[in-house]
């Protein structure tokens, strides 16, 4: 199974910097899962397909030392250059290769990535280098989030956009990433393991940044590459469809989105 460079881009990965969701919920529910399971202090933290960072660095405060790896030197490159906490540093490296010796790690993360990379050659190295009790924490969300103005649902409005680029899914991801995860965490051999489908985290955004975040997806990303003429025209679609519906006539007014986190937990037998 090849690796699948899709981040490579500069401006994808300033984009993506820049309009992605910050996963504050989510590593507050890992760090609860962990607490709840490792002594203090806590030393190592490894974000794998960390990409610029925006999750990586909310590890800091709980880790002597958090080390972000990826693939893509764009997104390295972008993660060092956004402010970063001094315990937190970057590393060039795939995912079943961490630069990081055998039972080290407190915690591993990979947070809306792991659907890239091979799953038993991930797992593996997760298993080499988490230290027994260690914890590991899968997370991702689909493209489809909801939408809303005041009362009103607009998610409908977004069907078009979300079917459209979903033709340009990479095989790899096949339809549904969510399937990826839960096969992960089918084949985690560990006992103390959990699965959560869905954990919705709220964001109010303006309807040109919940535009330009859709946009980042890999799934826009090979349409704009593929067929650029409809990439334009979907996007064209989707602000007039929201604007008309919501009777303004400015992309800065906000809106409340909806993120639906699915994600799995488990923690390595302590011998
Ligand atoms: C969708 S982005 C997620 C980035 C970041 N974790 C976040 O939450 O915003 C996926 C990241 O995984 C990286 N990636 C893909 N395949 C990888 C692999 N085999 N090893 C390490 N990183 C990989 C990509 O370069 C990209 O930065």
């Amino acid at each position: 199974m090849a690796t699948v460079s899709l981040f490579g881009d500069r401006q994808h990965a300033c984009a993506y910097l820049q309009y992605r969701p910050v996963p504050h919920e989510m590593v507050h529910t890992i760090m609860n899962y962990v607490k709840e399971r490792m002594p203090f202090p806590l030393e190592l933290a490894v974000d794998v397909g960390c990409g610029s960072g925006q999750g990586t660095v909310l590890l800091a405060p709980h880790f002597t030392r958090v080390v972000g790896t990826d693939i893509s030197p764009a997104q390295l490159e972008n993660a060092r250059l956004n402010q970063q906490p001094p315990n937190v540093t970057y590393s060039l490296a795939p995912s079943d290769a961490l630069p990081l010796d055998d039972e080290s790690v407190d915690l591993v993360t990979a947070m809306s990535a792991a659907h890239w990379f091979h799953p038993e050659h991930f797992l593996e190295e997760v298993h080499r280098v988490l230290r027994p009790g260690g914890c590991v924490a899968l997370f991702s969300y689909p493209i489809e989030m909801d939408v809303e103005y005041g009362d009103s649902s607009l998610t409908h409005l977004c069907q078009e956009f979300y079917s459209a680029v979903s033709a340009f899914r990479h095989p790899r991801i096949g339809t549904k990433s969510v399937d990826i995860y839960k096969k992960m965490f089918l084949s985690c051999p560990y006992q103390d393991k959990e699965w959560q489908d869905t954990l919705p985290a709220r964001r109010t955004l303006s309807v040109k940044a919940f535009i330009e975040m859709l946009k980042t997806f890999s799934t826009f990303q090979q349409m704009q590459l593929k067929d650029p003429e409809q990439a334009k025209l979907i996007c064209s679609n989707l602000k007039t469809k929201l604007l008309s519906s919501m009777q303004v006539c400015t992309t800065e007014t906000k809106v409340t989105v909806t993120v639906k986190y699915f994600y799995w937990l488990a923690c390595k037998p302590k011998q």
